[in-house]
């Protein structure tokens, strides 16, 4: 089969972190013949230096086509001072938004090799698995009216608004409920039901889905911020967690913050399927940004953009056993105690971006 990705690696460490992932998908289809076509394009400050645009219509239209995309990051200093509109960051959005991806999955895993240089007690992350399913397209980040008006007596009022539609929180949960099924079949839904009315309408379409067609998860509700407390108290007591653009936004900077290293961490977004094929549009990307600071250095950590991948085998292509393959070399890697300079700790050996891509690779 044919299997089409979009390579943005974007600036700064994405593209080292990149080159990385690209030497994998190489020796994956001379080892296996799995067939990915890979395609390039330009996004963020690199894309405005070429074109004047974080992304342009021609690469945009690449990523509509593809069966996924791979994201590095953008952004750096070179870029603060230009316009708005053609910031670095407009790119990610734009692709976001011309793709529909309302769906943000945030994994938090914690590499066994790793749970003792923890923030968190050992016991409390080792063996952690959880998935932070967060609304990406609606709520609070969008809802109108959203501005600041000025009120006459030297006093302005901010205005955000908090919007959410049975469609939105319907189809979210409907992610959330199908993921669990590949997991350990549970989900919890995390609102605020108790001061606010988005929050009453999210408890109630969701266990109107459960109930019409995902009676077979278990499904147990959360207020969010009782759901922060027991993050950081019990993580592992969690499988898979649903919640809005806002709460989720902050959960999973909370959760990511339980395994370790931002050079670690993965995240996919996905679509809708489409009507005729059933696919979804998607997007793979490390959490963390371009670190302009250690950037050109060789250093990086490729291990989240790498796992972005696995993701992506994952969720775009239904390769659910060559994921676990590679997130297994992953952690036989960090077994073996090769470290970047972003986890390196005691008795550990230090390599660099590429000689981690190619322990993983040869794994
Ligand atoms: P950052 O994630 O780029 O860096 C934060 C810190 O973590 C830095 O000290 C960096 O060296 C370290 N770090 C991050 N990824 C690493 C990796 N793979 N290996 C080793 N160390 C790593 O966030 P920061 O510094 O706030 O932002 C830098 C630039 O990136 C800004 O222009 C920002 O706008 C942009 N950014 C872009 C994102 C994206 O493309 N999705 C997301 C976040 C920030
Ligand atoms: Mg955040």
């Amino acid at each position: 089969a044919s299997r089409k990705l979009l390579l943005l690696p974007g600036d700064g460490i994405g593209p080292e972190a990149m080159a990385e992932v690209r030497k994998l998908i190489a020796a994956i289809n001379e080892n296996f013949g799995s067939g990915f076509e890979t395609e390039e394009g330009l996004v963020g400050g690199s894309a405005y230096d070429a074109h004047g645009a974080a992304i342009s219509d021609a690469d945009m239209t690449k990523a509509m086509a593809a069966d996924a995309v791979l994201f590095g990051a953008v952004g750096g200093p070179k870029w603060d001072a230009v316009p708005y509109d053609v910031r670095p960051e407009a790119g990610l959005l734009r692709l976001r938004k011309d793709m529909q991806l309302f769906a943000n999955l945030r994994p938090a895993i914690c590499y066994p090799a790793l749970a003792a240089s923890s923030s968190l007690k050992p016991e409390v992350v080792e063996g952690l698995d959880i998935l932070i399913v967060r609304e990406l397209t609606g709520g609070v980040y969008f809802g109108e009216p959203k501005e600041i008006i000025d009120l006459g007596n030297g006093q302005k009022r901010g205005i955000d608004t908090q919007v959410y539609d049975t469609f939105e929180i319907e189809r979210i949960a409907g992610v959330a409920f199908e993921l669990a099924r590949t997991r350990q079949n549970r989900v919890t839904s995390m609102e605020k039901r108790n001061v606010m009315k988005s929050g009453v309408l999210w408890n109630e379409v969701v266990t109107q889905a459960h109930k019409a067609k995902y009676s077979d998860v278990k499904l147990d509700h959360m207020l969010a911020d009782a759901g922060g407390m027991q993050l950081v108290r019990w993580p592992k007591q969690f499988d898979v967690i649903v919640t809005d653009n806002l709460f989720g936004d902050m959960l999973s900077d909370v959760a990511a913050m339980l395994t370790g290293s931002l050079g670690m961490l993965p995240s996919a977004s996905l679509g809708a399927p489409d009507a005729i094929t059933g696919k979804r549009k998607a997007l793979y990307e490390p959490v963390h940004g371009s670190a302009p600071d250690i950037a050109g250095q060789g250093i990086a950590n490729p291990i989240a953009m790498i796992a972005s991948f696995a993701m992506c085998l994952r969720y775009s292509f239904n390769m659910a056993a060559e994921a676990d393959r590679l997130e297994a070399a992953i952690s036989a890697v960090l077994n073996e105690g090769l470290r970047t300079k972003d986890i390196l700790s005691a008795g550990m050996t230090e390599v660099g971006t590429a000689q981690m891509g190619d322990a993983i690779i040869s794994k």
